[in-house]
């Protein structure tokens, strides 16, 4: 195996790198993008200390997690891994272990006791202060200290929301390229928090309230990627799409936001995750028609196909309000794709509102869905008020039937596509690619991978150079998930007489 371990940054100019050991980073991140941008600043900030990057744990002395609450199973992975470093950590006591993120953030006690070998906990609102943090940390165990170091301030109660607000703001977003899904693309929060409280849901504790970031900051971090050749840009909120914020008499919504960092000079697509079925205005689908970087896609999670259950998980909307949405996406946006989640097995949902959810697929035509199994999450209304009432198998049983439907409407819409042309953004090398161990030769064509302005995976064969650019792409053939299609080739006949291929 090849050594994992990335280049480290130069070293600051204010000197702060220590040299030597303890510089050795291993970060695990599980869970949603928010909680993958999260992990890129914190490894952002660690490297200007000095430290590497490795993705062996066995090397690193530093070891952090960074989680995600949102269902018991992503909770259960961390604890398996922190598990497995305790007899790790008595044979090498300089070790740093650090929870970041959701889990820590509401589970804080319980960590500790349950993991007595974790040196560090810090919530989701305190990400800057990891660095110091595991300094000091190191500094304990070294001492053979046994204290503990938290940071964590985020509340929900009156008068916190300022204090919240400072604590994100003074987080100062160090981008760390290397950590991005590929070179060419790059998350941007827009917005943090939550105020639905839809009853299953842990966000609104673990992020806190709903609070937008300043246009102009938005813009600069855009430019700042754009800068370092960044061609797609993702913005990231929980409900992105109830983005709102007032300053200098003006109020922005995301429909503004979109039209400010449209002509961003670099930058060829822009999308936005995830949206609120209920705050899907006209301004924003006329944004997405008129902005020509603008993905057409949107992905407004359903949840379910059924009045009484989404009443139940006190969504806001009905289903005939959504379709009253989806028919205003269609409309304005012809084309556009649209990806829902599903929660089935929730509590009440019996056999019948589940056969709703089927027909919501069916009818909605979503591009995907991502479908799970409801998870009683502690501190939530559903989990103190609601009986799990829905067993395993019957959760299991749905959600592999939700989603052998959504796969055959998967497959049958991307059918619609095979014989048109589609221009793909190059994303990299195929998963297949990637597994293949021979290197291509130089100029030689490998199978790349890419997406339409819908969205749609699209695989094809091409030369590695097209990696970051946009190609036309023909559609040949398609699975439920890919497209798979060639390079459109055009014959040009040249000034000079010379036929030149492009
Ligand atoms: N159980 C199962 N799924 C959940 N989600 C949120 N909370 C729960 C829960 N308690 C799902 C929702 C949400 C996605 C991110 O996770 O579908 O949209
Ligand atoms: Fe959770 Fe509902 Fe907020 Fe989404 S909108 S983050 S499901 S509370």
């Amino acid at each position: 195996m090849t050594d994992p371990i990335l280049p480290a940054a130069a070293p600051p100019a204010d000197g702060s790198a220590a040299d030597g050991p303890n510089r050795r980073l291993y970060i695990e991140t599980v869970g949603c993008q928010m909680n993958v941008l999260d992990s890129e600043l914190v490894v952002g900030a660690l490297r200007k200390r000095g430290f590497e990057v490795t993705s062996d744990p066995d090397a690193a002395d530093t070891l952090l997690f960074n989680t995600c609450s949102v269902r018991e199973k992503a909770e259960q992975k961390i604890y398996s891994s922190l598990g497995r470093l305790k007899y790790r950590k008595r044979k090498r006591p300089g070790t740093v272990i650090g929870v970041l993120g959701c889990m820590a953030q509401k589970d804080k006690d319980l960590v500790f006791r349950k993991m007595p070998h974790v040196d560090l906990v810090v919530g989701t609102g305190q990400l800057a202060e990891v660095p110091d943090l595991i300094d000091a940390a190191r500094e304990n165990a070294l001492r053979g200290s046994k204290s503990r170091l938290t940071a964590l301030s985020l509340s929900r109660k009156g008068g916190a929301r300022k204090e919240i607000e400072a604590s994100f703001e003074s987080y100062d977003p160090l981008r760390e390229p290397t950590m991005r899904p590929t070179p060419h693309q790059a998350f941007v929060r827009v917005m943090i928090g939550c105020d639905k409280f839809c009853t299953y849901c842990v966000v609104p504790s673990t992020r806190g309230p709903e609070q937008s970031r300043a246009p102009s900051d938005v813009l600069k971090e855009v430019q700042v990627l754009a800068g370092q050749g960044v061609k797609e840009i993702t913005l990231l909120g929980q409900t992105v799409n109830s983005y709102k914020h007032s300053g200098e008499g003006k109020t922005y919504r995301l429909s503004d936001l979109l039209y400010l960092i449209h002509d961003t000079p670099g930058v060829e697509r822009i999308k936005f995750v995830t949206g609120y079925p209920r705050d899907l205005g006209d301004d924003l689908l006329e944004a997405i028609r008129d902005l020509k970087k603008c993905y057409h896609y949107l992905h407004v999670p359903l949840q379910s196909g059924c009045d009484d259950v989404l009443k139940v998980m006190k969504r806001g909307y009905t289903v005939e309000q959504y379709r009253d949405m989806m028919h205003r996406v269609w409309e304005t946006v012809p084309g556009c794709s649209v990806s829902s989640d599903f929660i089935v097995g929730h509590p009440g949902e019996t056999e019948e509102s589940f056969e709703k959810s089927v027909d919501s697929v069916r009818e909605f035509r979503f591009k995907n869905s991502f479908i799970f199994k409801y998870s009683p999450r502690p501190g939530t209304k559903a989990h103190e008020r609601l009986a799990d009432d829905v067993p395993d198998e019957v959760k299991r049983r749905r959600n592999n039937e939700l989603l052998a439907v959504q796969n055959e409407v998967s497959e049958e819409e991307n059918a619609r596509k095979i014989g048109e042309e589609v221009s793909v953004l190059v994303e990299g090398p195929s998963v297949r690619q990637k597994k293949t161990d021979e290197p291509a030769a130089p100029g030689e064509a490998i199978q790349l991978t890419g997406r339409t302005r819908c969205d749609r995976i699209v695989v094809f064969d091409g030369n590695p150079r097209l990696i970051g650019s946009t190609t036309q792409v023909h559609v040949d053939d398609c699975t439920g998930t890919t497209l798979i299609g060639s390079i459109v080739t055009r014959e040009v006949t040249h000034l000079g007489g010379l036929p030149v291929l492009v």
